[in-house]
């Protein structure tokens, strides 16, 4: 948040904000963040002990990814009880000893929240499988009968987001409706018991004290009436509109949540996960009486490409101010690869689910060039801000994970044809010559980490001026400074630049040196100028 005092008038009104306008949010992927006893996994105790770290880079807030009871299917977006932690994490009063502390630094906390689907191991979906067809306990759920002379064809051809049909079996012969794993089963939202039941887990971690919710696959919720087979598609791509996505229904549980977070104080923030596009269609989310903001996916896949990051930044903010929100800015997260190495694909614009080792592989040099000068493009746009844990060392996804250590259910679901997410969910390095790179007191790792993390360990960068985690650093600090996140844009006649209030910010997409007049606050090639070479971003004072 700013607090650059400009005179009395702007402060009160800097104070009356919102905080989540212009908040730097980062995203903490519990497995991975960092691990206190030494089983490999990262836990509260970890987080906690990392607070610090998270106060000195300058972030507004965490978003926690799911940390509740689940056998970890799919990595805790598989809920078997959504009012607890998972034991392998920690236990409530370590949640709510980081949410404390967490609190004491003026970090505000934003934790997941998993409404599509629970897991089979929830206690409702046990108690459906044990009751009839017809049952109470099966409406919580879509169960459907299949087609076929016997009921041995799923219901529809919708395919899971996973690969294969998203459809099982069960021993009667129904069927039931999972969009992502078979550990996953959709719940059905058209029951009012699925809406009053997620009331009162909202109430729950309200009443823990936590600031909002980032909410999982925010456009699946409803599905279109009689579930009709999507048009002829075989695969059906995220974000894409069929009869399973961005449903008008949507928007009636959000103004529901909307209602249940004005009953407390504060400011608790609603966050939208919805793969949907055109911006103007997401923007729907973000209307005054439902969520706060929704992630710009949009803009995450533009990639490193000057027009169209360009268009889809006058898209956005024009589709959010339309509705009064701020728009949010994203390069990376725990669902794609780390924008370090997919700017260093011949085509930065690919959007590859995953790298396998027989893959192209990533130029890490010109990847983590371009990252630095995307993420410093990103840190001067107004709005909000998400950071990924790990971006702030530029990590690298891990591009050779052997396949026996893969864990993602899409590996395995698309038979190896799609690598998958872990290469971007590797446990975080903080100490170069400690085990595990200092992830935790062991050498365990969940997932074992390339050699090429030990010199970006944290420890290796905090000290130096020149590493990425001081860029982050010094953005943030000269972020607040300049009241950026609340300022609006501008762009210059010619070339990629903006003017944001007092700093004027110009990319270089070409290939020749472009000249830079003025102080340079900060710039993501260490350049002090008065040229910025290609693939570089700079900072500069407007006189
Ligand atoms: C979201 C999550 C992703 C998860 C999926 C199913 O896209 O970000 O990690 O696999 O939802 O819950
Ligand atoms: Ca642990």
């Amino acid at each position: 948040m700013s607090t650059l005092p400009l005179d009395d008038t702007a402060t009160e009104l800097q104070t009356a904000r919102e905080w989540w306008r212009d908040a730097v949010i980062y995203q903490i992927y519990p497995r991975s963040f960092a691990d206190s006893n030494g089983d490999g996994i990262g836990d509260f105790p970890g987080y906690t002990s990392k607070i610090p770290y998270l106060r000195q880079l300058g972030v507004d807030a965490v978003w926690l990814s799911p940390f509740y009871v689940s056998p970890q299917a799919d990595a805790g977006y598989d809920v078997a009880d959504y009012c607890d932690v998972n034991p392998l994490f920690g236990g409530l009063d370590d949640f709510d000893e980081f949410l404390r502390t967490a609190h004491e630094v003026g970090i505000r906390v934003v934790v997941d929240l998993v409404p599509n689907h629970s897991s089979d191991e929830h206690a409702w979906f046990r108690a459906a499988l044990a009751a009839e067809r017809g049952s109470q306990e099966r409406a919580r759920y879509v169960f459907r009968e299949g087609r076929g002379a016997q009921g041995e064809l799923p219901p529809n051809n919708w395919q899971s987001n996973f690969g294969g049909p998203a459809w099982t079996r069960i021993a009667d012969g129904s069927w039931y409706l999972h969009l992502f794993d078979t550990k996953q089963p959709d719940f059905d939202w058209t029951n009012p018991e699925v809406a009053d039941f997620f009331d009162d887990v909202l109430r729950f971690w309200l009443d823990r004290g936590v600031d909002g919710f980032r909410v999982d696959v925010a456009h699946a919720l409803i599905k279109a009436e009689n579930l009709p087979d999507i048009d002829d598609r075989k695969k059906v791509p995220a974000g894409d509109t069929g009869p399973m996505w961005d449903q008008e229904g949507v928007h009636d549980v959000y103004r529901r949540w909307h209602a249940v977070l004005d009953e407390y104080d504060g400011d608790r923030l609603l966050v939208a996960e919805a793969w949907v596009s055109p911006p103007e269609r997401l923007a729907r989310y973000v209307r005054p009486d439902e969520m706060h903001q929704a992630f710009n996916f949009p803009y995450m896949v533009a990639g490193w490409d000057a027009a169209r990051l360009r268009a889809v930044i006058d898209q956005s903010i024009e589709a959010n101010e339309s509705v009064g929100a701020p728009t949010t800015w994203v390069l990376s997260n725990h669902d794609v690869v780390r924008h370090a190495s997919r700017f260093g694909l011949a085509d930065p614009t690919s959007w590859p689910n995953g790298i396998a080792p027989d893959d192209e592989q990533p130029d890490a040099a010109l990847g983590l060039r371009r990252a630095r000068a995307a993420t410093l493009m990103m840190l001067a746009l107004p709005g909000s801000a998400y950071v990924y844990q790990g971006e702030e060392l530029g990590l690298p996804e891990a591009t050779q994970l052997p396949a026996d250590v893969r864990q993602d259910p899409t590996f395995a679901r698309t038979g190896g044809a799609e690598a998958g997410r872990d290469g971007c969910r590797i446990p975080l390095p903080w100490v170069k010559d400690a085990p595990a790179f200092g992830f935790g007191p062991s050498a365990d790792v969940w997932l074992p980490q390339p050699d090429s993390y030990g010199p970006l360990a944290a420890d290796q960068q905090v000290d130096d001026p020149s590493s990425t985690y001081s860029l982050y650093r010094t953005a943030l600090e000269l972020r607040a400074r300049y009241g950026l996140g609340s300022g609006s844009l501008a762009w210059d006649a010619d070339g990629f630049g903006f003017t944001n209030g007092s700093v004027r910010v110009v990319s270089n997409f070409g290939t020749s040196p472009v000249g830079v007049d003025g102080e340079i606050l900060v710039s993501s090639d260490g350049t002090a100028g008065p040229t910025l070479a290609q693939d570089a971003t700079a900072w500069v004072l407007v006189p």
